[in-house]
């Protein structure tokens, strides 16, 4: 994503030396063909054209800026070659400007309730954890994954009917181990109020325990909020740069592919596998749980619902299984405003990748369901979807979420 990087390095200098994106339109194209893809191999040099996506498989949809005076030309190469595009960002400058505002007006929650109008600092969550675990002690644990690198408290909700016997399967839900992927967190927090605000959904918890843990990189995230909106990783200190990608760090064919061992990048698995207390306390809490059955890590962005493996070519053994119920939580979740999911194989569907959380927690830690749920996207670089969209994707992500967790209860008890 090195042109993500040099936009914020821009965005920067335009702070500076008032360098300003006015005009500046981001388009939204898909490719139809390996030649298609050349074409757009030979833009990606020009100054004029940044691309805020990788140039990945025909038919996947690639996110580029273009320069005002380049935008006429582009139009046309696209409407000659018959390359289908959105305009997603009409004006890249004004949508700086809107978000720089957000930022400056947004009043922080003290009061541990929550709302989907806004996101909520790593503090705000935690503090509405502990106000649940107040206020609904019946069917609230509150737990501690550990603490992550710089020390911030990883609290995470257990959801529960109570009657233990016999035992019931366990759900595992975790957001926000890409520090800017910020409807990951949100998504897990709007789970958690419904399940326990929300007297009518009590039947989701009857038959299977949730655990959900909102914040898995909360160093990153703070950082994503106060540093860099972009930041992806770990803020662990290196030698060049900082942080590690969490999502290559775990010890399951580590650095076997689609992962780097360079510092600088945005997928580096760090030193050695588990080097990130945030990945080793998962590691941990997993490997302590009994009875986990269930394990999906929400992330941003592109409408994916991935199954292992991540780290080559290969299907796991109930791929079948998993195929068919990522279709019925599709279904539930298109039904309430047509959005739809690409589902598939991890390696297959986005690209190999190994070390990610979710082939450690089948190939480590031998739980069968196991799912990356890739949440829409939006904004400007498709991480930063708007507060004012946070609520539409909360409540479609649900409905797939109970899906899941119904089927989890009646197929694993
Ligand atoms: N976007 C996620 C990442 O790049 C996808 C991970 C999918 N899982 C995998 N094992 N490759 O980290
Ligand atoms: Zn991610």
């Amino acid at each position: 994503m090195c042109s993500i990087k040099a936009l914020i390095f821009l965005t920067l200098l335009s702070v500076a030396f008032g360098v300003s994106y006015e005009g500046y339109k981001v388009y939204k194209v898909t490719t139809e063909s390996k030649l298609q893809n050349e074409y757009f191999k030979v833009l990606q040099s020009s100054p004029d054209f940044d691309f805020w996506s990788k140039l990945n498989k025909v038919g996947h949809p690639l996110t580029i800026m273009v320069a005002p005076k380049a935008q006429k030309g582009f139009e046309h190469f696209l409407v000659a070659n018959k390359i289908k595009f959105d305009v997603l960002i009409d004006n890249v400058e004004r949508t700086i400007q809107a978000e720089k505002e957000y930022h400056r007006s947004r009043s922080t929650s003290k009061s541990g309730r929550i709302a989907f109008d806004q996101y909520y600092r790593h503090d705000e969550i935690n503090a509405y954890l502990e106000q649940l675990a107040a206020d609904y002690p019946d069917i609230v644990t509150l737990d501690t994954l550990g603490q992550s690198y710089e020390k911030r408290d990883m609290k995470l909700i257990r959801i529960s009917s109570g009657s233990s016997d016999p035992p019931k399967p366990v759900i595992f839900v975790d957001a926000g181990i890409h520090a800017r992927e910020w409807i990951a967190p949100a998504v897990a927090l709007y789970l958690i109020n419904q399940l326990v605000e929300t007297k009518d959904n009590s039947g989701l918890y009857e038959g299977v325990n949730w655990i959900i843990l909102p914040s898995l990189n909360p160093d990153g995230y703070e950082y994503s909020w106060d540093e860099d909106r972009l930041w992806r990783k770990t803020v662990s200190p290196g030698t060049e740069c900082n942080g590690c990608d969490a999502n290559r760090n775990f010890g399951f064919h580590w650095m076997e592919s689609g992962a780097s061992s360079w510092e600088c990048s945005e997928t580096y698995a760090g030193k050695e596998a588990f080097s990130e207390v945030e990945a080793r306390n998962l590691r941990d809490y997993l490997n302590k749980t009994e009875n986990i059955e269930a394990y999906l890590t929400l992330h941003s962005y592109g409408q994916y619902l991935l199954y292992p493996w991540g780290y080559a070519d290969i299907l796991c053994d109930n791929w079948k299984e998993l195929d068919d119920l990522a279709h019925d939580m599709d279904d539930a979740i298109s039904a309430v405003s047509g959005t739809r999911y690409t589902i598939g194989s991890s390696t297959e569907t986005l690209y190999a990748a190994a070390g990610a959380s979710d082939d450690w927690a089948m190939g480590g830690a031998g739980i069968t369901i196991v799912y990356t749920m890739e949440l829409p996207g939006g904004g400007i670089y498709g991480f930063d979807l708007p507060p004012e969209e946070i609520e539409g994707v909360v409540v479609e992500s649900f409905e797939g979420l109970k899906v899941f967790g119904n089927y989890v209860a009646k197929n694993r008890k």
